[in-house]
């Protein structure tokens, strides 16, 4: 049986290990987990997703605290229009954090960007163009495109010098998405580089509706590359979503998939962005603490451990320090279900908001923990210890069991010490 070694992803000039990290906001892939799948001959993805934030966690910068004070007085408002985001601080931001990691690239891989649509920020077309704009300014190798359709992603950089030069990708769920974004995108002669198919069982938002189940990636994937096949397209093709081992990703690269996508297993590495404890979480849990749901303000289905704290906290909507999902018109559906229960609310109760959740201040917190479907078998990934943890792994074991293990094999580290 072959092992994803005996593949290789050809991306512009490079022949890469066929193994992707994705983007996993905010912050969870780190400039230090990419960096790791770079090294290794890889694609590692970091996120702009609340790059503000993490910039003032990186670097000790003030654009969070900043902002909270310059619009302190719309805080008790309903209507959030007026707060916007300063252009220039964003493409600050974005630079540094991505100045910053690719400075600290080592190897033969690439390191990429997460660019979701969905992040609205109350102005949707300039915040995406300055967050694009800035990241191929700061050096990044590519971009990939998630969280929504991009029609017209392409078009709001279409003059930047690098335009035709950095790897651009999307994400797409089905090939209907797929042909619609390259029918929006014919005029600019500019075909992505690379598509990432994702199917039902990744982590973080799903491109399906709660319908998911029907679905499967294998069949997503095959009726992609036959309508690649027929419009002679050579686009590589990465499968995403479920792929937890190496022969799982074999499967793939064997049926029309140039690499794959993975998330899940490196939420517990060394090196990815959740807190320790949240770590242990992810680890412990069983295939029933596991939900899709819809309290993601963005409209899109998530999956996450169902202790999250961010389901059903009924915390004052952060949009003063944050509103990254504020949707252009200064709203966003947490607010409005926020406002109903701040309507009902008799005195000296506790507000509960069990049907949206105000995803900025709990990503920010590491308090929505998303995951794949199949996360309750990363215990199966490493030891227990005898204090009941799970004992951590590095990046590179967990990409090295991709890369090279056969018959659904997963390569235990070496036991601590104890
Ligand atoms: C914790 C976590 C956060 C994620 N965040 C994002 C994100 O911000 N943007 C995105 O496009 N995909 C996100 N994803 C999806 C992954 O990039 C990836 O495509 C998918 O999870 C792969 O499936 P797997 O987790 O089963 O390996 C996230 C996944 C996880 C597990």
């Amino acid at each position: 049986m072959k092992c994803v070694d005996d593949f290789r992803l050809k991306l512009g000039n490079k022949e890469l290990v066929p193994i992707m990290i994705g983007g996993m906001g905010v912050n969870i892939s780190t400039a230090e987990l990419a960096l790791e799948a770079a090294r290794l001959g890889g694609v590692g993805h970091i996120s702009d997703a609340m790059i503000e934030d993490v910039a003032d966690k990186r670097f000790n910068t003030s654009y969070v605290k900043e902002k909270t004070k310059f619009y302190k007085l719309n805080i008790p408002k309903t209507d959030k229009s007026i707060v916007q985001f300063d252009l220039g601080r964003l493409a600050e931001a974005t630079r540094m954090h991505v100045a910053s990691t690719m400075e600290a690239k080592r190897g033969d891989g690439l390191i990429l960007v997460n660019c979701m649509e969905k992040l609205t920020m109350n102005a949707p077309r300039e915040t995406l163009r300055v967050r694009m704009a800035s990241a191929l300014d700061a050096g990044i190798d590519g971009i990939t495109l998630s969280a929504g359709l991009h029609l017209g992603s392409f078009g709001l950089i279409e003059d930047h010098p690098r335009f035709r030069d950095a790897q651009l990708g999307i994400i797409v769920s089905s090939v209907r998405a797929l042909q619609v974004f390259l029918r929006k995108n014919a005029r600019l002669n500019r075909l992505p580089d690379y598509v990432i198919v994702e199917g039902p069982l990744a982590g973080g938002h799903l491109g399906f509706g709660m319908d998911w189940a029907k679905y499967d990636l294998a069949t997503i994937v095959d009726e992609v590359a036959r309508f690649l096949k027929a419009e002679q397209l050579e686009i590589p093709i990465i499968a995403a979503g479920g792929i937890f081992t190496g022969s799982d990703a074999v499967g793939f690269l064997e049926h029309g998939a140039a690499a794959v996508q993975v998330a899940t297993r490196f939420t517990v590495a060394d090196e990815c962005g959740l807190p320790d404890d949240v770590k242990q979480e992810y680890y412990k849990s069983s295939e029933q603490d596991i939900e899709v749901n819809t309290v993601s303000p963005t409209g899109y289905p998530m999956r996450m451990l169902k202790s999250s704290p961010a389901i059903g906290a009924g915390i004052r909507p952060g949009c003063e320090s944050y509103g990254y999902l504020l949707d252009g018109k200064g709203s966003c559906s947490y607010i409005v279900a926020y406002n109903r229960e701040v309507a009902h609310q008799a005195r000296g109760q506790k507000i509960v908001v069990m049907d949206k959740t105000c995803l900025c201040t709990h990503m920010s917190n590491f308090n929505c923990w998303t995951c794949g479907h199949y996360a309750y078998r990363l215990k199966d990934t490493t030891f227990k210890l005898p204090d009941g943890t799970y004992q951590g792994l590095s990046a590179e074991h967990i990409f090295r069991d991709y890369q090279f293990s056969r018959h659904h094999q997963i390569a235990l580290p070496q036991p601590l010490a104890v």
